[in-house]
């Protein structure tokens, strides 16, 4: 964010209460004079003790505008009862901006800090040099160039310890000293790029793991053509194993687009919020169906557990079929050959839960928190054997952040999973 933006924001809003009590002042002003003036016409027309409430009322505005509580005259400003110098305007402006902001005196001593200073540098900084805080070179020099010529200059500071950060100063001089030491100098803002460096790298990241993704079944499609037009060119038996190998590629190749698409449709829509009602018990009972064949393929149990009375949320049909159909598909991929996996539908105030759980080999605490990381996957080699491209839970978790829902994984080793949808119920 741009911070003078932001300081023209604030100085609108130190301007209208100020305005709010010029008004209030010019009333009680108004308010002396006509009561001055109305106890003078009682005097002359004999109304003595009217003339003398309307003295009365005289005095005490005169009292008023003397010894005002909330006023904004002079070079005095009055908020919420804490009297500072308009001189120190620029404290408030700085606790304006969202980003870490320190004022430095003519010296390069720090003056102040604000808000989200203080959280970065800690507190106990004020008095002390600027370097006490970073002796970056490049800081240095911007902060003498700002204090020599005025010149705005942006440096990128680099931090290895204790964690790896890349922050940018913006190095301001202010150009209003008066020569005394206290004087606002400089404004040094800080923007920390971590946070953008790590979006970077994860589109990066995302970029190379689909390409290579694609590239192992072409590249295996490649080899089984050229074999089917060398080698294999006349065996029968060959030719049918190989084609059936290729359509198998292809059959990959499709489902990772199909899972890349439905990936990139979730995220352009996560912030409009879906209207339909959904049955979760309907869109349950209708996923538990169409899975019962892959159920029997790997000899398990598949059961839905019927809510007590019914189970209505606002939802995306398609995308909430989309959610069971991942989580009791892993269940059944990765859980107990000839196990038992449990669908059920339970309430607390306000929610329904869906769980889905297995009693499978589970998964090691380490891998819980990126379960829904795109490709994330525990063993990548197990994960593209049962037909799994790593994508499942990441668009789970963009298809309940659009339901305002929430996934929770409890599991331990040797103790199954049970993966939890909290979403939102209609009342
Ligand atoms: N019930 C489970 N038990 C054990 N491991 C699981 C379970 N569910 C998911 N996992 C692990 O989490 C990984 C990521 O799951 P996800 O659904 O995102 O991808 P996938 O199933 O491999 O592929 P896809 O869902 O795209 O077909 C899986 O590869 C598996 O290692
Ligand atoms: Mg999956």
């Amino acid at each position: 964010m741009d911070w003078r933006a932001t300081s023209e924001d604030w100085l609108k809003r130190l301007a209208a209460p100020a305005e709010a009590t010029a008004a209030r002042v010019a009333a009680r002003r108004e308010l002396l004079l006509s009561a001055a003036a109305l106890s003078v016409l009682f005097v002359l027309f004999g109304g003595l003790s009217i003339a003398a409430a309307c003295l009365g009322l005289a005095l005490l505005g005169a009292w008023a505008a003397l010894f005002p509580t909330e006023l904004g005259s002079g070079d005095q400003v009055i908020a919420k009862g804490h009297v500072e110098s308009s001189g120190e305007l620029w404290k408030h402006l700085i606790e304006g901006i969202p980003e870490p902001a320190l004022i430095l005196g003519p010296t390069g001593h720090i003056l102040y800090v604000n808000a989200s200073g203080h959280d970065l540098l800690g507190g106990g900084r004020i008095g002390l040099h600027f370097t006490s805080l970073s002796r970056d070179p490049e800081l240095v020099a911007a902060v003498d160039t700002a204090l020599e010529t005025g010149r705005t200059t942006t440096v990128e500071l680099q931090e290895r310890v204790p964690v790896e950060r890349r922050r940018s100063a913006t190095v301001a001089g202010l150009g209003s000293q008066d020569g005394t030491l206290s004087s606002p100098a400089l404004l040094i803002t800080v923007r920390d790029l971590t946070e953008q460096d790590r979006l970077a790298r994860m589109r990066a990241d995302f970029v190379a793991n689909a390409s290579h993704e694609l590239r192992t079944p072409l590249a295996s499609l490649k080899g089984f053509v050229e074999t089917l037009q060398g080698a294999a060119k006349d065996d029968p038996n060959a030719r049918e194993r190989f084609l059936r190998v290729m359509s198998e590629q292809a059959d990959r190749m499709t489902r990772l687009i199909d899972d890349l698409l439905s990936l990139s449709r979730v995220e352009m829509r996560e912030h409009l919020p879906p209207s339909e009602r959904v049955d979760l018990e309907e869109a349950l009972g209708h996923v538990v169906q169409a899975l019962q064949p892959l159920a029997e393929r790997t000899q398990t149990t598949l059961k839905l557990q019927p809510p007590a009375g019914g189970a209505l949320v606002r939802g995306d049909r398609d995308e909430l079929v989309q959610v069971f159909q991942n989580l009791i598909q892993n269940a059944l991929k990765y859980g107990k050959q000839g196990g038992v996996v449990e669908v059920s539908i339970s309430r607390r105030p306000g929610r329904l839960l869906v769980s889905v759980k297995d009693d499978g080999p589970g998964i090691a605490p380490q891998h819980l928190p990126r379960l829904t990381e795109r490709f994330y996957r525990i063993n990548v080699a197990a994960s593209r054997e049962r037909g799994g491209t790593g994508l499942g839970l990441a668009i789970v978790k963009h298809i309940l952040n659009r339901h305002r829902g929430e996934l929770e994984v409890q599991s331990a080793v040797g103790k199954g999973s049970t993966f939890t949808v909290d979403l939102p119920a209609l009342a």
